[in-house]
């Protein structure tokens, strides 16, 4: 596929086959992900790939925790709620989804079936979660970092065919992925990739996110 193909083709994908994804496969994606760039090559970040029944023990620990009320745990910090032009966006895209899988504002069971989807890695025959190392808390580059190397997991997948969703939903009970992906103490989780072949009947996989135009996102600086 070409460069263009990929980064205009790629959604999110939150509806999956349930066929298993080789591990070669998964090898070559993230090799082509670790050319993303990072702040003096420090490559902060690890992968923990997860299928199978430890994949099942963490979507169930979420579930179970999710439903019984547990706060969240995420061990990065997440900033205060959206507000303004950010909310805007995200409900945007989330009537969007709702739109596409016939999911009315006022039905709350739905929409709760919808969110607990997400604390099951929506279903997808892997996880990858990724983490950094701990001894570089603190620095804005770490996460930085880690966006760039998920950017071009993500990318790298689509480009094999591969879907996947950058979520966050996935790893907020992160006691649970720890205990179950067997996290090293010197890791800190970061975000979670679902990964698997994409259902094409799952009707959130045909919806397109809007973006605000470039005018509207940039400013050029000494071109007049
Ligand atoms: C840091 C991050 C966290 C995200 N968390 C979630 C999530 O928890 N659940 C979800 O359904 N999508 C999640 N997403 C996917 C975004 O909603 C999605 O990337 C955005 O709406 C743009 O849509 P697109 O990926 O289809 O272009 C997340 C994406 C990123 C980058």
């Amino acid at each position: 596929m070409l460069f263009d193909e990929v980064v205009l083709g790629r959604r999110s994908i939150r509806g999956y086959k349930p066929e298993p994804v080789p591990r070669a496969l998964i090898e070559e994606i993230i090799g082509l992900a670790m050319r993303a760039p990072s702040s003096m090559n420090t490559q902060p970040w690890n992968f923990y790939v997860i299928t199978g029944e430890p994949l099942a023990r963490i979507r169930a620990g979420n579930t179970e925790r999710t439903l019984s009320g547990v706060p969240q745990s995420r061990e990065f910090r997440t900033g205060q709620a959206f507000a303004n032009q950010h909310r805007d966006r995200q409900v945007g895209v989330a009537k969007q989804l709702f739109s596409a899988m016939g999911i009315a504002r006022d039905d709350k069971e739905m929409r709760q079936d919808w969110v607990l989807r997400g604390f099951r890695q929506f279903d997808a025959p892997v996880c990858v979660i990724i983490t950094y190392d701990k001894v570089l808390d603190g620095s804005d580059d770490t996460p930085f970092d880690c966006g760039a190397v998920a950017t071009a997991l993500v990318n790298a997948a689509w480009s094999r065919g591969l879907g996947t969703v950058i979520n966050s939903q996935g790893i907020m009970q992160s006691p649970v992925v720890r205990e179950h992906a067997g996290i090293a103490d010197d890791q800190v989780i970061m975000k979670s990739i679902a990964l698997g072949w994409p259902d094409e009947s799952f009707p959130a996989n045909a919806v397109v996110s809007e973006r605000r135009s470039v005018g509207e996102a940039s400013v050029f600086v000494g071109f007049d």
